[in-house]
């Protein structure tokens, strides 16, 4: 291979990062892949924006064939969120033999497994490590670090947003609305924050996780969901001073077939290590029958760690390709064909 090209679906928070990182990795990239990265064409919404990364502005587009019929893009990074149009872009994409990789848990929790069988149907990878907890790479621990494993339970804090309001009004005293205003200003919350403090993200990768970790597809319908918007200032500080300290929990549980996933605000004691998880980080217990205990913890949201799992994920789809082996590969965050509900 000369070159890998790249279609970005997307230059806002996270394409933004995964532009600086491709090129101030290169060095790195081209190490463990053998050639150089190129990113060929973007998709944007406005040409005319002020972007975060310089860009040659001939390279952006605001026609979606342009980077989907383009028989030399390599491969499609999803970072423009969305589900049904984003849908179809990467059905097309994969149809057209195209490899995949998004950021996106709305569409992989809702079209995962209609996308990964269009991934296996066309021999492409679709790989999705930056859809749940940012920058900590939990997908990759769970398929692959654990594969030998049977996860039981999982726990944890999975969206930055609302880690990052909770911790600022229980630490500051700020308002609601005010810290909202600065998690969106710092990129950790969605384009429309409501998913994101209604618990609904948080869900989603609750579901991706347990589909994963369970090997077993889990309905998003199924999952339960509280969010933060009823928390007043009041309950956190009554609650630190009785010694505990509020946080959005998503749990997953497994007993043989039967599996509950739910999210909702927790007290926790002080003292529990997820009740010392700050901002917009992340951490989440596994809990496998023989390993016992591990804990995942790290940046949950934001530009450059988001993108880093991104262009992660980027590099293990260039690894396969060299090999030979894409849509194949165990490395593959995938869901097992052969389980009951994947692949319907
Ligand atoms: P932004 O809103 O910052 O960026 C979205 C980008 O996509 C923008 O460049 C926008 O164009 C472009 N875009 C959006 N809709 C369209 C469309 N219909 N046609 C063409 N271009 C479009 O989002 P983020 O970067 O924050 O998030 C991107 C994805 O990554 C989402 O799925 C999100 O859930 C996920 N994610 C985000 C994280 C974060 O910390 N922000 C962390 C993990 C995942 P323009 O710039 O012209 O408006
Ligand atoms: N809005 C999401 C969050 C981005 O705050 O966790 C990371 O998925």
């Amino acid at each position: 291979m000369e070159s890998i090209s790249i279609g970005l679906l997307g230059l806002g928070t996270v394409g933004s990062g995964v532009v600086q990182i491709i090129e101030k990795h290169q060095d790195k990239l081209m190490h463990q892949v053998g050639c150089p990265v190129v990113v060929k064409r973007v998709l944007v919404k406005d040409l005319n924006k002020e972007r975060a990364v310089k860009m040659d502005r001939s390279l952006l587009t605001l026609n979606p064939e342009d980077i989907l019929n383009d028989s030399d893009i390599d491969v499609v990074i999803e970072v423009m969120g969305g589900i049904e149009e984003t849908r179809d872009h990467l059905k097309k994409a994969l149809d057209n033999g195209m490899h995949v990789v998004t950021a996106n848990k709305d569409l992989m929790a809702v079209y995962g497994p209609e996308l990964l069988a269009a991934a296996a149907q066309s021999g492409c990878d679709l790989f999705y490590e930056a859809s749940v907890a940012g920058g900590i790479p939990i997908l990759r621990g769970l398929v692959d670090g654990l594969a030998s494993d049977r996860i039981t339970k999982m726990m944890g804090i999975v969206n930055g947003t609302t880690n990052f309001i909770l911790t600022k009004m229980s630490k500051n005293g700020s308002a609601y609305e005010e810290v909202l205003n600065e998690a969106q200003e710092l990129g950790y919350a969605e384009s429309d924050p409501t998913a994101d403090v209604e618990g609904l993200d948080a869900a989603r990768k609750m579901a991706i996780l347990s589909t994963l970790g369970f090997s077993m597809n889990i309905d998003l319908d199924d999952v339960k969901v509280k969010g933060i918007t009823e928390i007043t200032e009041e309950d956190l500080q009554y609650g630190k001073q009785l010694g505990y300290t509020m946080k959005l929990i998503g749990i997953a549980h497994r007993e043989g077939e039967k599996v509950e996933v739910s999210v909702q605000p927790t007290l926790l004691s002080e003292s529990h290590p997820l009740a010392s998880v700050q901002d917009e980080y992340n951490a989440v217990y596994v809990y496998g029958e023989a390993v016992g205990e591990t804990m995942f913890y790290g940046p949950g949201a934001g530009s450059l760690p988001t993108a880093t799992a991104v262009v992660s994920d980027l590099v293990g789809v260039m690894k396969n390709m060299r090999l030979g082996v894409n849509g194949k590969s165990a490395v593959a965050p995938q869901y097992d064909k052969k389980l009951k509900g994947a692949y319907e």
